[in-house]
């Protein structure tokens, strides 16, 4: 990670005059991170450039928000990278964006007043402008604010239509989910227990597999990273083969759930984070004539194509919070400056539940 601030600002520089009027606790400069290089391979703290910039001002219909909470996402990989994905791209030297949290400080015509906690996809900084369209007001009945951006927010969201709508667990299946312990599969897992089916998840620890079995009530959850015959732990903890699968990792654990597919299983491709870091084009899809015998239905999704009915799966996932029929963690890293650490930490499994960054608390 470079602190590039200092190269773009001579020394001696009078900064130009901000019209924003600076409240208690605001800072008036705003830590900005851009995308320094495209990684190859696994990417290391060098793709992060830390720059240092004015407190932007709101345009017409803009406001400026204050960053309160930081997501790190995933597929936040797929943007890093010029390769084609469903994500566009980042431009080097760009600012990174991510789903926040924040404050409103002001607000030029946005339909916002100072004080509101927002969320919208803003740049991973201090401070950041966003049209008001592009703002949605967090409720703060619906639970803690920084669920805004996990279980009540986009991993929510995907878990809740990715299960229910794509792998359809019905009472009686056996329900497997890969990243069991990760902000969507964590999620995920639950409904499907909700939908009255058998649920084992794979997970990289052993503290993860506790996290799931004890605190979320999965029925088996398998540590991978203790096995390499990952087909014999899943035929012990799934006796009766698989009939609905949440794919959020891919690669060989993935191989192992087609091996053992029942017939009309319904497979939900929602990511295959083993793979985001690949250097080459992995071979496979291996075990397709399982698919034959099976008449399984593989069927990718993405949760922007379910947006019309967001609104609808927050309150359903607020009400199961609040009645304690689901429940989530959070992994929270103090500080802007954490964020690439925060991100890079998704790759080796050091996040239970959702990843955040808190960067500030709210003002009194
Ligand atoms: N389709 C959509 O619309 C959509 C939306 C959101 C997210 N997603 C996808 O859903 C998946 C989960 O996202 P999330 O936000 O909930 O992340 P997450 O599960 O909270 O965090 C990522 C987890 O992936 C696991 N992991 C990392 N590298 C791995 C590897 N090589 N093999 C196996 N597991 C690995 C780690 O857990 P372990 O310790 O268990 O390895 C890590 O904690 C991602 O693939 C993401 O891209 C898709």
């Amino acid at each position: 990670m470079r602190a590039a601030g200092s190269e773009r600002r001579r020394s001696g520089d009078q900064r130009p005059f901000c019209r924003v009027v600076l409240r208690r606790g605001m800072a008036d400069t705003n830590r900005v991170f851009l995308l320094g290089e495209r990684p190859e391979g696994t990417p290391d703290r060098d793709v992060f450039e830390l720059d240092e910039r004015d407190v932007p001002e709101p345009g017409p219909g803009e406001a400026l928000v204050r960053t309160l909470y930081l997501s790190v996402d995933p597929y936040m990989r797929g943007r890093m990278s010029a390769a084609e994905s469903y994500a566009e791209p980042w431009g080097v030297g760009e600012p990174l964006r991510a789903g926040v949290v924040g404050e409103v400080v002001e607000s030029n015509g946005a339909g916002f007043e100072p004080g509101d906690v927002v969320t919208g996809r803003l740049q991973w900084a201090d401070y950041a402008t966003a049209p008001g369209t592009e703002l949605r007001e967090v409720d703060p009945d619906h639970g803690p604010i920084s669920t805004a951006l996990g279980v009540l927010g986009m991993p929510g969201r995907t878990a809740y239509f990715g299960t229910r709508e794509v792998a359809e667990p019905k009472p009686g299946d056996t329900f497997v989910v890969t990243g069991a312990a990760g902000a969507v599969g964590s999620v995920a897992g639950q409904i499907a227990k909700l939908s009255g089916a058998r649920v084992v998840g794979f997970a990289g620890s052993d503290e993860k597999v506790e996290f799931v079995e004890d605190d979320l009530g999965f029925d088996a959850c398998i540590n991978y990273n203790e096995t390499d015959d990952y087909r014999a732990a899943l035929s012990e903890a799934a006796p009766d083969g698989v009939d609905a699968y949440f794919d959020n990792v891919g690669g060989p654990i993935t191989d192992a759930v087609f091996e053992l597919l029942n017939v009309d299983a319904r497979v939900a491709v929602c990511g295959q984070i083993s793979l985001y870091n690949a250097t080459e084009t992995p071979t496979g899809p291996r075990k397709l004539p399982r698919l034959i015998a099976t008449r399984a239905r593989v069927e990718g999704f993405l949760v922007r194509d379910f947006e019309p009915r967001a609104e609808a799966a927050t309150e359903q996932l607020s009400e199961w919070i609040q009645s304690g029929a689901i429940d989530y963690r959070e992994t929270v890293t103090e500080g802007l400056e954490s964020a690439p650490d925060a991100f890079l930490g998704l790759f080796e499994g050091e996040n239970i539940g959702k990843q955040l960054v808190k960067v500030a608390d709210r003002e009194e």
